[in-house]
């Protein structure tokens, strides 16, 4: 606990030392980096315009996310059972690899946004509200670069933890900060820890957001909070992905972070391996949806499916997936179900039980923005 809180403290006097003054002015007053918001009066009304489903604001249980009981799964809770419904992204076409980044900008961005620039690979970010705010240069960048810019939240909370309003806030407040640094809005959102249910699906549709979660899962998080985790078991994975890729049905969509140095390091290593084995993509690309609700801005070098939303409506197969594949827990039943068919409220890991996962990488996030901010 002492070395992690260390760890943490360090990480935050990193980050505020190695920001350079941004010269970047926003015109909106934004909420604290890391606190969960309360919404603008006219996106209460956007989210009040479509139906709402009544699944219960669920209660948080320590740092291991909402915890749900019973064996019925009215409300399509990913985490809880691997049910997805249509309009998800899960998982690219055959043959295409949507490659994701979460949890920035941070200060080690760069040093991924320069190895992507090198290969002239595109990718999905998602990125986290405060850290936009505490680093538009970096979105800019991003954007520039011609990657698709989403929403990652602005408190990296469970969403299914809170009210409708504050899911509204945490969506659009990250919007509105993408918007002032690009002038897009991006239609993507990834639910944090992939915590999502028919609630939080409706507010997103209601404002104009497609869920996006994944059927990878790198586990790369653990690099740098778990000194048991071992770097080769991420490049295992990738090269074990890689090696499916004939004769998996579907193609991918990876999770992993900017977050830390080791992270970023991993996401390079891996990314030749992915690229040997499959078109590695944007998520709008493969999916053939557009970007941002301004439209597309073309991504170049990039495969686009011809079958819109090709993902959401094919299965996922568990023989391409690595054993943190299907959920956020890798040895949750949702990772080894079989087949989770996107679209029909799937049942497959039914017998899963609560498969609440602790990643206290995200904590140690709202730390860091928070203790950014205080010392900023
Ligand atoms: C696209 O790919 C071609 C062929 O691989 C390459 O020559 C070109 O530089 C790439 N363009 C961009 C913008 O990445
Ligand atoms: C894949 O990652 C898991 C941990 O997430 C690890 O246990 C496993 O050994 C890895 N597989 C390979 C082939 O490295
Ligand atoms: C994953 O879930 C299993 C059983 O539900 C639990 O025992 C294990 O601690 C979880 N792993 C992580 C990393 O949270």
């Amino acid at each position: 606990m002492l070395s992690k809180l260390f760890t943490i403290a360090a990480i935050a006097l990193t980050a505020v030392h190695a920001q350079t003054a941004s010269t970047f002015a926003f015109t909106e007053t934004y909420p604290t980096s890391g606190s969960k918001p309360t919404p603008k009066a006219e996106w209460v009304t956007e989210m009040n315009a479509g139906s709402i489903a009544a699944a219960p604001v669920l209660k948080e249980s320590g740092s291991n996310g909402p915890k749900q009981t019973g064996s019925g799964d009215t409300y399509c809770d990913w985490t809880f059972t691997g049910c997805t419904r249509a309009t998800d992204i899960v998982a690219c076409p055959k043959g295409q690899w949507g490659i994701t980044y979460d949890d920035g900008p941070t200060q080690f961005s760069s040093k991924l946004y320069d190895f992507l620039d090198t290969t002239k690979q595109k990718a999905t970010l998602f990125m986290i509200g405060g850290q936009v705010v505490q680093y538009p240069e970096l979105v800019k960048r991003a954007f520039d670069s011609g990657h698709e810019l989403a929403i990652h939240t602005w408190s990296h909370s469970y969403l299914t933890t809170l009210s409708n309003e504050q899911i509204a806030a945490e969506l659009k407040w990250t919007e509105l900060a993408i918007k002032e640094v690009t002038g897009v809005s991006p239609r993507f959102f990834r639910p944090p820890y992939g915590d999502i249910d028919d609630r939080v699906r409706d507010i997103a549709k209601n404002l104009g957001f497609t869920p996006v979660i994944w059927n990878h899962d790198t586990d790369d998080w653990m690099l740098a909070e778990s000194t048991s985790f071992k770097e080769s078991w991420v490049d295992g994975n990738a090269t074990q992905w890689a090696n499916n890729a004939a004769t998996s049905t579907v193609g991918g969509v990876s999770l992993e972070h900017d977050l830390y140095e080791k992270t970023v390091d991993a996401a390079i290593r891996i990314l030749p391996i992915l690229q040997k084995a499959y078109s590695v993509t944007t998520v709008g690309a493969c999916s053939g949806q557009a970007s941002y609700k301004e439209g597309s801005v073309p991504v170049k070098n990039a495969t686009s499916s011809a079958v819109p939303s090709a993902a959401s409506s094919a299965g996922i197969s568990s023989g391409i997936a690595g054993p943190s594949s299907a959920g956020p827990n890798s040895s949750s039943a949702a990772s080894s179900s079989g087949v989770i068919a996107a679209g029909s409220a799937s049942q497959a890991a039914l017998d899963s039980g609560a498969a609440g996962v602790a990643k206290p990488v995200f904590a140690t996030l709202a730390l860091v923005a928070v203790a950014a901010s205080y010392l900023a």
